[in-house]
């Protein structure tokens, strides 16, 4: 179990204007802020942050909509952080996300689902280093 964990913003939740809300509920469940940008994935870029899932039927769908317009990205510290966030953000789908977790309360479907997590630590630790350097991570 380590402390750290991934997460983007994604574009449906960046121009739907929650970029705020989120954030704020991020630090409000205790998770601290170890890296923090705004940026754009290219197609080729979102193609590989997410490659685990090229064979799938979405895949085309998903690096379209990652690719549409800005994100934040950010590493987060907390005991247990990437279960513990996975349990924050809610179900892929929305529909079947928890009362009160952020995708039940931003998401709009299970494409477009407001925010990503990262689903181990191994590739927290992979995806932090694929938007930050050393030098970025406080
Ligand atoms: P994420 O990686 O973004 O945190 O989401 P997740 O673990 O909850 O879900 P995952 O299975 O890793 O899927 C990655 C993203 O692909 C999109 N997706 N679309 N149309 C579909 O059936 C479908 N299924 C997945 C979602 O944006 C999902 O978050
Ligand atoms: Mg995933």
């Amino acid at each position: 179990m380590s402390n750290r964990t991934f997460t983007m913003i994604k574009p449906d939740a960046m121009k739907n204007g929650h970029a705020g809300a989120i954030l704020d509920r991020i630090i409000k469940e205790g998770f601290r802020v170890v890296s923090l940008k705004l940026t754009k994935l290219s197609a080729e870029k979102a193609g590989e942050f997410y490659a685990v899932h090229k064979e799938r039927p979405f895949f085309g769908e998903l690096v379209e909509f990652m690719s549409s317009g800005p994100i934040i990205a950010a590493i987060l510290e907390k005991d247990d952080a990437v279960a513990s966030f996975r349990t924050l953000i809610g179900a892929t789908n929305p529909a079947q996300a928890a009362e009160g977790t952020i995708r039940k309360l931003f998401a709009t479907s299970v494409g477009e689902n407001a925010v990503h997590g990262s689903d181990s630590d191994e590739n927290a630790a992979i995806e932090g280093s694929f938007f930050f350097s050393g030098l970025e991570k406080f």
